[in-house]
Order: structure tokens, then C-alpha cells, then sequence
């Protein structure tokens, strides 16, 4: 039986503590998918974003509004009281809000005391998404919400997927970031036993982290192959750029051909997908999925076969995950995490994830004279 020796783990435990994981404060200044455009109306929405509650409706001419959903009068949830026009009127008292937060009516007073109200956040609708920005208003930008241009372009055929996860935000990047699980945790959906060990490239820049794999030649999974109409090819290509662009967003681009036909001549496919990653609490994320493709754009049994496909790949990951964030919070101290090579970008991605948050929280850096440099295990040792 092998055992790691106390070193290795005493190792891993302050690589680890370099690195995000379920207890690291939230990174609040950064836009996050706070619904899907949809889902926000005239019918106030109660939403838990990044540990604070949050009330969301849309404006009479059709403007999302999101605020603090806690009245100042006696904490009442806003979201069980009324839309009035572009008000909420609280469900207890009465006390009205307008749609920047101000109370300018408190019914048992004659005039509405001055100075009260409850706070707003910036809120921008692109498209299928309503970004919100729950950090200093004074730096929030909207020119920094990621460029997701194909969210908005008819080229594309986009479904969408929501799931309420039951693990932390931190854990779901890493395993957004390492696509060698999908052989193992995907391994009768999207993966092939080839995947995991296929080469890979890394692209590491401020604040972004890539990995390009190519998977060449291969046989597709029915779900790839099918839509693709490279059921049976076995020279068939899979190249898969997945980029962690914010703490919120995960972008991959899929491209599929026949390796076997020439560059001029063979069709390409191209599949998006937009995985959001919002913190509800410490140990719940709002996981939003936009798919998109660019071909078969009227097909409609082409959208349910891959709707209903990738659906289940994605529960393969909430299932996973939920069991994970359940197993390190039952060990908790005692918990240490070994990496290996291919953790090189989920490690530095979660180093970059603690670190955006010890900056905004002006937390020292408890860890900043640890003997042993945290890096991923090397081939090597
Ligand atoms: S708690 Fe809202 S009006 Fe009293
Ligand atoms: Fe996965």
C-alpha cells in the first residue's frame, strides 16, 4: 500500500493554500451572469448572487433593475411585495421603491422621510444574459463584460441550460479548465478513452488561461458525430479551445472535420459553449449554459438530440462535483489535493482566483513565505 509521505502532503497542503477553494471570499468586483434575460420580468425574481439576496424585474419600458432584497424599514424581502410601474412596494408596510433603490413613500407618514433606501447594482442585458456587477459601483465597467459576440449573432443556434449546483464556484472552474476528466467522468457522453491523453496547448495571459486540445484522428462520441455527420469516420478531428475568460465565464469553441478530407474541400462544424459560473453561496453556483452551432441552423431534431445529449454531460459534472465539494468539506483540514502536469492551468487559475480576492478584500497574503513553492507536481518528483 502506498501512502503519501508526510513531506508530500505537507507539500501539497501549501500548494494548496495558495490556491482558491470554497473558503475564499467571493471576488466581487466582476460581472456575472446573474439570470438568463428571460427569466427577468415583470414578476419580481429572487435570486442569491455571490452570498447576498437580490431582487430582479424589469422596468416598465423593459429595463432589468436588480437591489438588495431586504427593506430598510424591518428587512421584509422585497421580492414578496408588488411591482407598482417601475416601484416595488414592500409586502409588510408599504414603503415604496423606486427604481434606484430610493423609498419615496412610506404610507404611515405623512412625508417620506429623507435618506432611505436600499442599494442597486449595475445590471447590462446582452443579449440571452442580464451581467451584473455586485462590487464598488464606481469601477464598474461595462466595457470589461467578456466578448461573447456569438451570443447575439444569428449565425448561430443557441439552447440554453441551467443548473443550481451544489458546490462551490471554485471547483467548477477547475473542472472547466481540465478536460482530461472527460474520458473518465464523461466517458459514455462526450469523452473518448483518447481524449485525456491527447496533446494539448496552454495559453496563459492576465487573468486568462487556454488549453487547445486536438483529438486527431479519432471517432467521435454519437453526440459529436451524429449532428456532425461523422457517425462512423475514423479519421474524424476534434479540436477544443476552452478559455477561462473571468471568474464567471468559461468559453469553448469545438471545431469538428474528417482529418481525412483536404482543407479546401472538407465542411466544418463549429460548436460555442458559454459556461457561467455565479456564486450563490459558499457551496451553491448558479451553473448558466448557452450551446451554440453553426451549421443545421432550422433542424430541429439536430437542437433536442444535442439539447438532450449535452444536458446529460453536464449533470455528469453537477453530479461529480457534488459529491466533491461534499467529500473535501467532510475532511476539511485534513484535506489535501496532489497535482499532477495537466493541473498546471487550474492550479494557476486558482492561485489567480485567491489572489483577485485577498487584492479586493485587502487580505494579507498568509501564505507569502511559504519554504515550499506551490507548483504543480513535476514529472519528475
Ligand atoms: S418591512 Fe418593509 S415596509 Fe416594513
Ligand atoms: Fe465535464
Amino acid at each position: 500500500m502506498t501512502s503519501p509521505s508526510a513531506s508530500l502532503v505537507q507539500s501539497a497542503k501549501t500548494a494548496g493554500a495558495r490556491m482558491a477553494d470554497r473558503g475564499t471570499p467571493f471576488v466581487f468586483n466582476e460581472w456575472y451572469a446573474a439570470a438568463f434575460s428571460d427569466e427577468v420580468s415583470r414578476v419580481l425574481l429572487k435570486r442569491t448572487l455571490l452570498g447576498k439576496r437580490v431582487v430582479l424585474f424589469r422596468t416598465q419600458d423593459g429595463r432589468p433593475v436588480a437591489m438588495d432584497d431586504r427593506c430598510a424599514h424591518r428587512s421584509y424581502p422585497l421580492s414578496a411585495g408588488a411591482i407598482d410601474g417601475d416601484t416595488i412596494v414592500c409586502g409588510y408596510h408599504g414603503f415604496r421603491y423606486d427604481d434606484r433603490g430610493n423609498c419615496i413613500q412610506v404610507p404611515s407618514a405623512a412625508k417620506c422621510p429623507k435618506g432611505i433606501g436600499v442599494r442597486t447594482y449595475p445590471v447590462v442585458e446582452r443579449g440571452p444574459v442580464v451581467w451584473m456587477w455586485m462590487g464598488r459601483s464606481d469601477i464598474a465597467d461595462a466595457n470589461s463584460i467578456v466578448d461573447l459576440s456569438w451570443l447575439t449573432s444569428d449565425r448561430w443556434v443557441r439552447v440554453k441550460v441551467y443548473f443550481h449546483l451544489k458546490s462551490s464556484y471554485v471547483y467548477l472552474c477547475e473542472n472547466l479548465m481540465d478536460t482530461t476528466h472527460l474520458s473518465y467522468m464523461h466517458a459514455s457522453t462526450i469523452g473518448t478513452p483518447d481524449y485525456a491523453s491527447a496533446p494539448a496547448q496552454t495559453e496563459k495571459s492576465s487573468g486568462r488561461f487556454a488549453l487547445i486540445r486536438t483529438v486527431s484522428p479519432t471517432r467521435l462520441p454519437p453526440i459529436w458525430a451524429k449532428p456532425a455527420g461523422l457517425e462512423g469516420v475514423s479519421t474524424a478531428a476534434r479540436i477544443v479551445r476552452g478559455e477561462f475568460m473571468s471568474p464567471g465565464v468559461f468559453e469553448f469553441t469545438t471545431r469538428l472535420y474528417d482529418g481525412a478530407v483536404s482543407e479546401c474541400s472538407r465542411s466544418e462544424y463549429r460548436i460555442k459553449v458559454a459556461h457561467m459560473t455565479t456564486p450563490e453561496t459558499a457551496g451553491t453556483t448558479h451553473y448558466f449554459i448557452l450551446m451554440a452551432r453553426d451549421f443545421a441552423h432550422d433542424d430541429r431534431d439536430v437542437t433536442a438530440f444535442m439539447t438532450k445529449g449535452f444536458s446529460a454531460a453536464f449533470q455528469e459534472d453537477v453530479t461529480g462535483l457534488t459529491l466533491l465539494d461534499e467529500q473535501i468539506g467532510h475532511f476539511g483540514h485534513d484535506a489535501y489535493e496532489i497535482s499532477v502536469p495537466s493541473d498546471e492551468l487550474g492550479v494557476l487559475m486558482r492561485r489567480y482566483l485567491r489572489q483577485r480576492s485577498l487584492d479586493e478584500h485587502g487580505i494579507a497574503d498568509s501564505t507569502a513565505d511559504a519554504a515550499t513553492e506551490a507548483r504543480p507536481i513535476s514529472e519528475s518528483s
